[in-house]
């Protein structure tokens, strides 16, 4: 399963890489915001990174960029997103859910230029990622379970869905806003390709308090060893 994290802030990005050895980026235009820059100083510092790190493409470490939420037809998204996919070989280009977006989604992946479906909350609205051949889809998680509703049910349609029409693969399932370490499981057991979460989420993920235990257990055992 893939890590990606879900930020615009370079050094949340440095130390999830650093760190947690996150395989790509996950943003959108309230990640942009917190990063306190305007939107084009944003997204062309995670391309000077990633060109820094040396990686190629999308392949190697994707960014997903949103387009603005204002525009409303599919002709401005394409536009928008033409723009966008010129700043870095990294970026994937993050398109709403909706008609227009779907139209835009469709004719951008005709024209090679990669897209992430988001704003997904169903299967039936996954199905339209990997039927139009995107690079990934975004089905929320933490978003709908603040709601009070369970996602592992829907995490598993999606999946065997894709797995029904060979779309597995092809279209990659980010299970996204992540923000337990539960969700995370939850990702993994259904089979999801990636995830994506803030880096606390990761921070959370990674410890136990028995853990701890552990070491404080085996820190007193070490001091207390007799010497030779
Ligand atoms: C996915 O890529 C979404 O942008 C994301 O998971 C939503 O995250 P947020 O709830 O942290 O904004």
């Amino acid at each position: 399963m893939k890590y990606f994290l879900d930020s615009a802030k370079m050094d949340e990005i440095k130390e999830a890489y650093e760190t947690f050895g996150i395989d790509g980026v996950t943003t959108n235009p309230n990640h942009i915001m917190l990063s306190g820059k305007p939107f084009k100083t944003a997204i062309q510092d995670m391309a000077d990174w990633a060109k820094e790190q040396g990686f190629k493409d999308y392949n190697d470490f994707p960014i997903s960029v949103e387009v603005n939420p204002h525009l409303e037809t599919a002709e401005e998204m394409m536009a928008m997103a033409r723009e966008i996919a010129k700043v870095s070989p990294c970026f994937v280009i993050k398109i709403p859910c909706t008609e227009a977006g779907c139209e835009a989604a469709r004719k951008l992946e005709k024209e090679g230029i990669r897209v992430n479906l988001t704003l997904v909350f169903s299967p039936a609205q996954a199905l339209f990622a990997g039927k139009y051949g995107c690079k990934f889809v975004s089905p929320f998680i933490g978003w709908k379970e603040a709601n009070g509703e369970d996602c592992k049910q829907y995490i598993e349609d999606i999946v065997d869905i894709y797995a029904n029409y060979g779309f597995l693969g092809e279209t990659e399932i980010i299970g996204a806003a992540i923000r337990t370490p539960k969700q995370f499981v939850d990702c993994a057991v259904a089979g999801v390709d990636c995830v994506t979460a803030g880096l606390a989420v990761y921070k959370d993920a990674m410890h136990h308090p028995y853990t701890n235990q552990g070491m404080d257990k085996f820190t007193n055992a070490w001091d207390n060893t007799a010497e030779n």
